[in-house]
């Protein structure tokens, strides 16, 4: 990965105007923010309102899980609210009629705007609607529509103290009711159905068969709000799109909405209030319940998303992700509103090539936008269309590039730079993730020379260090595990329901430090290379999937004794699921078959984790303690006979069929 060396420096249109403009500046506030957390967050928070201001050290924390419990806690007997933080804050500093989301639809002819004022308005209003329908401080609410609506619905969450629990549209109804079921949501917001690319998904139908499946697992929901975005209400679905409407338990939004009151006064909350759940991969298979608290969460979203991309006031920002993941939850909503920015969002992720590869660049110029983030999975994508769908438009009001979700390849940061940068703007590879709440090591756009592939420096108040096997700090140039030292605002707080598992998985392998699970290096520059995970997780166009999961789904098939998945390279979404399934004796592996398992898998994850390969594997290759070598099965998939140490696998022989049996593109 770092086999691109070449520095290039950040361009003076973007630095001359930057909040940091020189490594210089950019060292001395990131020593100010390590050696005095309380100092230099204290400053950043006297720019949000709190009803009541904290006294004593910023943060109370323990990361040494050999002292006792591991916690964080920081500006703790604080109270505030973010939502209040996000609009009223800036309504009262006179900017009500900024534009706060032009949203653009599926279709280039849908699209529309909201301003500030507007936007408090509607959240005011779904906060009443939450109350009528019994939603009370700290209770949880399960959101599964990717359309503008969810921005209001996490918001009016957030104002009345409510946790929000949203759920990736991409989703199956199996991950919806998992979810729903381990926070015991009482209420899920959802939508008539949702356009991705040309194709409709039926939401409602999902959503009804998780609630049947909570039922099912003990857990009945109380109200199940429902936009109707694909049909112009809820009475006039068509034959396109059909839906049951369970009296008892299905409510109209617009019909709520009409005679909801457009003003709420906000509940002030501590600031370890708990703001909201994000469900992540678990290597176990299990998703764990991410949990945020208000404050921290809050003044990291806005830090980050102000520095990261240098954010000034008339810029038009532009994050192509969708809400359900961790980068809108923070680079969507919370960030930019929290910085009244002015943001464009979309409402169809994961298709940059609808209805032409032309999209992003044709919104880029339509909105003028300044700054722009997106994942090297949709870069790639576009990069099989060549230049010419780019070069279509001016994309002259870019300054800054982002990426996210995994390590970028360097021809991909080559591209990005070269053909949608112009080579006039800064590329900022921002690694981090669900658990730390925002960007954790990343580029400032005016200040840091990159590297294509490196991710560079950590982030103010962040202190990385590279650990060996046997858990020593090393220095200069080294490759271990990247770990973090101390804490910082936006770190999570614990996994919803399972503080031990909190500790066991990010705290236990190195007590005193938290583990993120991903391996990195640093070159003789001190510029930071993130490797890839170390766990059994694997990355697909920027989504974390666990093998386990995948594994146990294939295992749930009558015919499937035994399954081993493993990621193998693809030139789109980084990583792709193949799967080495072992079926029982005297049973067929037929092309059937493998239609069945891949149905199976996206049944139960979601149509992103449908597997690209399954391979009948008669046997596979184990340690003579039966462990499993995914290593020899990495190699396998990539056909790459060059297989390493396989002196501790117990019957070498399994392995030429492997081979045999290999399945190509
Ligand atoms: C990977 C997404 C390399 C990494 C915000 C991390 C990256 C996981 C990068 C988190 C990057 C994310 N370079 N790898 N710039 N960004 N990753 O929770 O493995 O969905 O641990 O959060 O994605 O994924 P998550």
């Amino acid at each position: 990965m770092a086999g691109e060396t070449k520095t290039y420096l950040p361009p003076s249109c973007v630095s001359d105007v930057a909040h940091v403009k020189t490594m210089e500046q950019y060292a001395d506030m990131y020593k100010q923010s390590v050696e005095d957390p309380g100092k230099f967050w204290g400053k950043i928070a006297e720019n949000f309102y709190f009803k009541k201001h904290h006294e004593g050290e910023f943060f109370d924390y323990n990361f040494d899980i050999s002292k006792g419990d591991v916690y964080i806690r920081c500006m703790e007997g604080a109270t505030t609210n973010i939502c209040y933080n996000c609009l009223d804050r800036n309504i009262n500093n006179g900017h009500g009629d900024k534009i706060a989301f032009y949203w653009e639809g599926n279709d280039p002819m849908d699209s529309t705007s909201i301003t500030y004022k507007k936007l408090l308005a509607e959240v005011c209003k779904f906060s009443n609607v939450l109350k009528s329908l019994g939603v009370k401080k700290g209770d949880r609410v399960a959101i599964y529509m990717p359309i503008m609506e969810l921005v209001v619905a996490m918001l009016a969450c957030a104002r009345i103290g409510a946790v929000h629990s949203i759920v990736f549209g991409g989703f199956s109804a199996e991950s919806l009711s998992g979810r729903i079921l381990d926070a015991k949501c009482d209420i899920l917001v959802t939508a008539d159905g949702v356009y991705r690319g040309t194709k409709l998904i039926n939401l409602k139908e999902i959503a009804d068969e998780a609630l049947e499946l909570c039922t099912q697992g003990g857990h009945t929901v109380s109200s199940c709000v429902v936009v109707s975005h694909v049909t112009a209400s809820i009475e006039s679905c068509d034959g396109r799109h059909t839906m049951v409407w369970n009296k008892d338990v299905d409510r109209s939004w617009k019909d709520l909405m009409q005679s909801a009151s457009s003003e709420c006064d906000p509940e002030w909350m501590g600031s370890e209030d708990p703001l909201f759940i994000l469900y992540t991969s678990g290597s176990t298979g299990i998703p764990k319940g991410v949990l945020h608290h208000v404050t921290g969460y809050m003044l990291y979203a806005a830090t980050t998303h102000k520095y990261s991309f240098d954010y000034h006031p008339d810029d038009v920002y532009f994050c192509t992700a969708d809400i359900g993941w961790i980068t809108g939850h923070t680079y969507i909503t919370y960030g930019p509103l929290l910085n009244c920015a002015t943001s464009v969002m979309v409402a169809f992720e994961g298709v940059p090539l609808f209805p032409d590869p032309s999209r992003y660049w044709a919104i880029v110029d339509k909105y003028q936008v300044s700054k722009f983030y997106t994942a090297p999975t949709a870069i790639r994508a576009l990069m099989k269309f060549g230049e010419e769908p780019i070069k279509k438009y001016s994309r002259s009001s870019l300054r800054v590039l982002g990426t996210v979700g995994e390590p970028i390849n360097p021809e991909a940061w080559m591209f990005y730079h070269t053909v949608i940068g112009n080579s006039k703007c800064s590329i900022v590879d921002t690694f981090w993730q669900t658990e730390t709440g925002g960007h954790v090591l990343t580029p400032l756009p005016g200040c840091t020379p990159t590297k294509p592939g490196s991710a560079t420096f950590p982030f103010f108040g962040i202190v990385p260090a590279i650990l060996s096997d046997e858990g020593v700090e090393l220095e200069g140039p080294a490759e271990g595990y990247l770990v973090f030292k101390q804490p910082w605002p936006g770190i999570m707080r614990t996994v919803y329901g399972d503080h031990q598992r909190f500790e066991r998985t990010y705290f236990t392998k190195f007590p005193g430090y938290y583990v993120p699970g991903d391996g990195c290096k640093r070159d003789e520059d001190g510029y930071i290379w993130i490797t890839g995970r170390i766990d059994d997780m694997i990355n697909v166009s920027g989504h974390l999937l666990s093998t386990a999961e995948v594994e146990s789904s294939l295992i749930e098939h009558n015919l499937v004794a035994e399954a081993a998945v493993v990621g193998k390279p693809h030139s789109v979404k980084g990583e792709c699921l193949y799967c080495f399934v072992t079926i029982l004796e005297g049973s067929e592996f037929t092309q059937d078959l493998v239609k069945e398992l891949k149905e199976k898998v996206r049944h139960h994850i979601g149509a992103f984790g449908t597997p690209d390969f399954i391979q009948n594997a008669p046997g596979l290759p184990k340690t003579r303690s039966g462990k499993i070598m995914r290593r020899v099965l990495r190699n396998v998939a990539k056909g790459n006979r060059d297989l390493g140490d396989v002196s501790t696998m117990a019957d070498a022989s399994v392995v030429e069929v492997l081979f045999k049996n290999r399945v190509e593109e």
